[in-house]
């Protein structure tokens, strides 16, 4: 849908799919399509390639034209983006090795015909490197194609916020963002290497053609400016707009903050779902800063949504309709209030005790977004069951763990602690950037465990009710390489079977899909799929929550539920017990850095947002919507 409304807010081709794996198909497929007519002209195909989540699946896809379909990369020469710097080839962390595991080892390119920029050059010889990479790129005949990812700072390779239009392949420092995005992976912000060597804006602009690829509701923001706000220097991804064969290929969830699905009446002539109209009268109401129900018609007309008042208006009607529909999803009994006529209740009544599933990715995932919840599930006696999919342990800095060991240690005066002195002896073995033994995978694991009981049990939840399902796919994985497999969805099942839920909480519908949260939300789906038919499965509620730091928003929203101001102060308790996943070095220059300060003003900000609707004025309120697959 090209049009010429759509134009004035996107400059820059834009495709949307539903989901990253159907994005990949086509963008693979055109690769492949490229290899092939150059293979039959006897000439190279130059393919610039990326590294992070994003690529992930494409690289998958690349793999298996290769094996299923023959495709050959023997024709093929690729020049990587970036890389750490300064970093060994084989740190797990490289790109090198990062490309070496994700594509390269499995397709038949010609080890010469890689170029990744090097992250083990002294840093006296990094500049002529760099220039050398630049020659390399003009000897191969140029890129024909780029792939590219983007930050949420806004950057292409690592050319972050201020990164000029020119600029060649250099040596960068990483920004703030960035460090912390890559924290985990480098089991420690402060593990993160400073800088990084990144092709510049200037050499990305040079290839022939760009395809910018992003998937997840987190990216969302950033494909937002990068699309349709001002070319900048404080957004590089925005400098994409001058090319003049670039395009951004998304998912749906990292496209839903376009004008066109935010606000589509302003680009066209929109069907008017219930649910359109309930997000462009909220949006309105925000916008003019005006309650609800004091919208008069000429709001609407003055700010585009004339059709809408015209079709199905007057405005008071309106109003009044979206005010009921979102007053119905205000609950303090998120698991029915029994007796109570439930017709505009967004939970049944019955039965007035529940059996309620928890799923929580990580744990703290369900903290996070729900204590408030639990608590109040917990003070009304629901059958409450939470399972942590995974132990987390990837999570764990060594500090912690070290910390801890030591504790066990002393505590039992160096007499029994077995376990505890074999930790320490690793750690300090271990180097900061080597792979976790799986010994101590499980101490961190232990860690975790302990933290996630300490938080439910300030949620008044019955500690009794924990299951820790330790899932196959992260305990034998890592960050970006989780592969779901038989062994974890027939686990779920049979945790499923077990607990036949009235009510499920999940998380992760619309997460950035190598995400621990969506490979988590994965093996859920197919669980329930082969369950599909059984009564109780029809039966069964399930709820979505967000943990990642975006709440729903308010027309999106089927279960609002408030929290008092000293429900909320046990929900910051909960999220602290978290020990392990609080920042290791104190930042006193910035606001709400912590997770459970930023938990607390996400729920606090909803609920001021349906203050503003002219709704009850809570403390906080934590936001669910149903799935309906
Ligand atoms: C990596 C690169 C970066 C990433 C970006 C997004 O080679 O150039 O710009 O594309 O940081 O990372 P992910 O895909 O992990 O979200």
């Amino acid at each position: 849908m090209q049009n010429g409304e759509l134009q004035a807010f996107e400059r820059i081709p834009v495709e949307i799919y539903p989901d990253a794996t159907k994005a990949v198909a086509t963008v693979a497929a055109e690769i492949a399509t490229a290899i092939r007519e150059r293979q039959a002209a006897g000439r190279d195909f130059v393919l610039g390639l990326a590294t992070g989540s994003t690529p992930v699946p494409l690289y998958k896809e690349l793999i298996r034209l290769h094996r299923e379909d023959g495709l050959s990369f023997s024709n093929v020469i690729t020049f990587n983006l970036d890389e750490y710097f300064p970093i060994g080839h084989e740190h797990p962390e490289s790109y090198h090795r990062f490309m070496k595991e994700q594509l390269f080892d499995y397709i038949d390119i010609p080890e010469e015909r890689i170029h990744v920029p090097s992250g083990e050059v002294g840093r006296d010889d990094v500049f002529a490197a760099c220039q050398a990479y630049e020659e390399a790129i003009a000897a191969a005949g140029g890129i024909d194609m780029q792939i590219l990812g983007i930050g949420r700072t806004g950057h292409i390779g690592f050319n972050e916020p201020g990164s000029g239009m020119r600029s060649r392949t250099r040596l960068v420092t990483l920004d703030r963002l960035t460090k912390l995005d890559a924290a985990r992976d480098f089991l420690g912000e402060h593990n993160v290497p400073r800088y990084a060597v990144t092709m510049g804006v200037g050499t990305i602009m040079d290839a022939r053609s760009l395809v910018l690829l992003a998937w997840g509701r987190s990216k969302a923001e950033v494909i937002k400016q990068a699309v349709e706000g001002e070319p900048r220097d404080s957004l590089p991804a925005s400098f994409l707009q001058a090319h003049p064969s670039a395009r951004f290929v998304l998912d749906e969830a990292s496209a839903s903050e376009l004008t066109r699905n935010r606000q589509p009446w302003r680009v066209g002539f929109p069907d008017w779902t219930p649910e359109l109209s309930r997000k462009a009268i909220a949006e309105l109401s925000l916008s003019l800063d005006k309650p609800l129900l004091k919208l008069v018609d000429k709001d609407y007309q003055e700010n585009g949504l004339s059709e809408l008042v015209t079709e199905q208006g007057p405005a008071y009607g309106l109003n009044i309709r979206i005010f009921n529909e979102l007053q119905h999803t205000i609950t303090g009994w998120p698991g029915g209030k029994p007796d109570a006529d439930d017709t505009y209740r967004p939970e049944r009544a019955q039965p007035a005790r529940k059996r309620v599933l928890v799923l929580s990715p990580e744990p703290q995932d369900d903290v996070l977004a729900m204590a408030g919840t639990l608590s109040r599930l917990a003070a009304h006696g629901h059958d409450i069951t939470v399972a942590y999919q995974t132990s987390g342990s990837l999570g764990v800095p060594d500090e912690e763990a070290r910390w801890a060991a030591e504790l066990i240690v002393e505590a039992s005066r160096g007499e029994e602690a077995v376990l505890a002195k074999r930790v320490l002896l690793e750690l300090d073995e271990k180097g900061a950037f080597d792979q976790d033994t799986k010994q101590l995978r499980e101490f961190k694991a232990y860690i975790r465990r302990n933290e996630a009981r300490a938080a439910l049990q300030r949620c008044g939840v019955d500690l009794s009710c924990i299951r820790f399902l330790d899932l196959p796919f992260y305990e034998n994985g890592r960050y970006r390489q989780f592969q779901v497999g038989e062994a974890d969805v027939s686990e779920l099942e049979k945790l499923l079977r077990r607990s036949m839920p009235h009510q499920v909480y999940a998380t992760g519908s619309d997460a950035d899909p190598s995400s621990v949260s969506a490979k988590g939300f994965e093996v859920f789906r197919c669980a329930l799929e082969r369950l599909r038919g059984e009564a109780w499965v029809e039966d069964c509620y399930v709820w979505l929550y967000r943990s990642d730091g975006r709440e729903w928003a308010a027309h999106q929203t089927e279960m609002s539920v408030p929290c008092s101001p000293d429900e909320l102060k046990i929900k910051a308790q909960a999220i602290y017990q978290h020990r392990s996943q609080r920042s290791q070095v104190p930042v006193l220059d910035e606001e709400q850095t912590e997770a459970w300060e930023q938990a607390i003003a996400r729920n606090r900000q909803t609920a001021t947002t349906y203050d503003r609707f002219g709704l009850a004025e809570y403390e906080a309120i934590e936001c669910f919507v149903r799935w309906r697959p």
